[in-house]
């Protein structure tokens, strides 16, 4: 028995990092899996991965920002599966710089990919999860949003928007037996942060009362608990898996 038995799930960002290992962990306690990421080659690799490890799970190629990537996207898990479940916007990028040094197109590129693809996945998700009367949105926030980083205030302003748009949707959709949830990981070892400076990781770590950085699973874990019924009545919140930094 799995906590995600019978439950299909659309994870964008998933040819990778936070959105794999989800990937990987909603397999392993029963979903079937739609990857959705802009790349397409490595999210289809990612795919045939997990499925040799006897996960149901395909890979599909799609651009959060646009519009019919994503209705494709949810549209696709559907016709595939049958319903869609669980519903995880979670592809990211950075594009870091100080307000000095940062363009108008580093700005809105980020808003564009976390803020704006994370409404679409959240309308498109949430008008297959109306008509079946239940389903759970995740939005992967970021402890930048709650603090702000500097060097962030494209990526900050993002990430705080999808928190109060996590809840507007959460009030919309409550009665219709949707939940929508935020997750704020910290420090997480992935692709995205192997590009910071050795000297800003070493400093980020002094600031973790548990003293390491957090791993894939460590936030795949939260997101299967949001995914499953032992999350019931929970819609609206924001989690924060960040080893105790910035509590
Ligand atoms: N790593 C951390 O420390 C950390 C901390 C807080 C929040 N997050 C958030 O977690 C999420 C995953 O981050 P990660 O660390 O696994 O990063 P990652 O770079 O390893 O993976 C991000 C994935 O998103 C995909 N992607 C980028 N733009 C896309 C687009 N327009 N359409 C579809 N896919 C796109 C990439 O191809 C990649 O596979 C992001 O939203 C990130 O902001 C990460």
């Amino acid at each position: 028995m799995g906590l995600l038995d019978h439950k299909a799930a659309v994870v964008t960002g998933g040819a990778q990092g936070i959105g794999l290992a989800i990937a990987g962990a909603f397999a392993e306690q029963g979903a079937r899996v739609v990857l959705g990421d802009i790349d397409r080659d490595r999210v289809a690799s990612a795919a045939a991965a997990l499925r040799e490890g006897g996960a149901d799970v395909v890979g599909e190629a799609c651009d959060v920002t646009s519009e019919s990537d994503m209705e494709a996207l949810v549209a696709s898990c559907v016709e595939r599966y049958g319903s869609l479940d669980v519903m995880v916007n979670n592809a990211g990028i950075t594009r870091d710089a100080t307000m000095r040094k940062m363009t108008a197109e580093d700005f809105k590129t980020v808003i564009d990919v976390h803020l704006f693809g994370a409404w679409l996945g959240t309308r498109f998700a949430s008008a297959i999860m109306r008509e079946q009367g239940s389903g759970s949105i995740i939005n992967m926030s970021s402890i930048s949003g709650k603090v702000g980083n500097p060097g962030q205030t494209n990526y900050s302003a993002a990430k705080a928007g999808m928190v109060g748009m996590t809840k507007a949707a959460a009030k919309e959709l409550a009665h219709l037996g949707v939940r929508v949830n935020a997750i704020q990981p910290g420090l997480i070892r992935t692709a995205m942060t192997e590009k910071m400076r050795p000297e800003v990781w070493e400093q980020r770590l002094t600031e973790i009362p548990m003293g390491r950085a957090g791993e894939v699973d460590d936030v795949a874990g939260v997101a299967v608990f949001l995914a499953s019924g032992l999350s019931s009545y929970m819609t609206g919140t924001v989690l924060e898996v960040t080893g105790g930094r910035h509590i």
